[in-house]
């Protein structure tokens, strides 16, 4: 089996620029190859958190792979913003396209800028409905609480979503990674492991708890 990547969540430090370089510093020190960063539009999703101006000043900052999830209404629009702005991975929600022509189009304009390109399903979507894509994609990111928050309970029938993606992936030969967000701790971050997840993004669990506790829990 391969081994975990965790993407530690940046979502709860908000936006104080300091405090995320010293907490990625911390992460880095404990065994984290990636960092997750939140961008969310307060229409996609209610909340709203920064965007590529704040993330272009500590993208280079570390040596992390950047994994920036876009939560907002217009991907197609603002992903080129952050591939310049130091993306490794940009993951985008096929809800928020009008329709699978736009989904398309948004992970063309991000594979021609020279970024790996993630699509990002809510929990309510069926999974059938990203199969199609998979064979674009370099991530499939299948959130397992509604987006928006942090903090919220792991929905279970995430796993079998898990399962039939990595099956998907399996079966056309394809090396596309599979990422859940939300609720992962030790436990349920376990059981996405066997499901066959590549990456799983923690926010609360790392950051809540003691980081170097919580980061030799979830690689074991
Ligand atoms: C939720 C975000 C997550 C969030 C995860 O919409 O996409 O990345 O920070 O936080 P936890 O791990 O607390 O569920
Ligand atoms: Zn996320």
């Amino acid at each position: 089996m391969k081994d975990i990547i965790i993407s530690p969540s940046l979502l709860s430090l908000g936006n104080n620029e300091k405090k995320i370089i010293e907490n990625i510093n911390e992460i880095s020190k404990y065994g984290a190859k990636w960092v997750h960063v939140d961008i969310m539009d307060g229409a996609f999703v209610s909340k709203t958190t920064y965007d590529h101006t704040l993330f272009s000043k500590f993208a280079h900052a570390h040596s992390l792979i950047n994994d920036v999830h876009i939560m907002v209404h217009n991907p197609k629009e603002v992903a080129k913003d952050y591939c310049n702005s130091g993306a490794d991975y940009l993951t985008f929600h096929l809800e928020a396209c009008k329709d699978d022509d736009e989904a398309l189009e948004t992970i063309r304009i991000i594979k021609d800028s020279g970024v790996n390109v993630g699509m990002s399903i809510n929990p309510n979507t069926p999974v059938e409905r990203i199969l199609p894509f998979v064979k674009f994609l370099d991530l499939v990111l299948i959130m397992s609480v509604v987006p928006g928050e942090g903090g919220q309970l792991f929905i279970k029938d995430t796993l079998e979503k898990i399962k039939v993606v990595k099956n998907y992936i399996s079966t056309n030969n394809l090396n596309t990674l599979i990422e859940v967000d939300g609720g992962i701790n030790d436990i349920t971050g376990q059981e996405c492991k066997n499901a066959g997840v590549d990456i799983l993004v923690v926010g609360s669990f790392i950051f809540n708890n003691n980081i170097e506790e919580s980061m030799e829990k979830l690689l074991k």
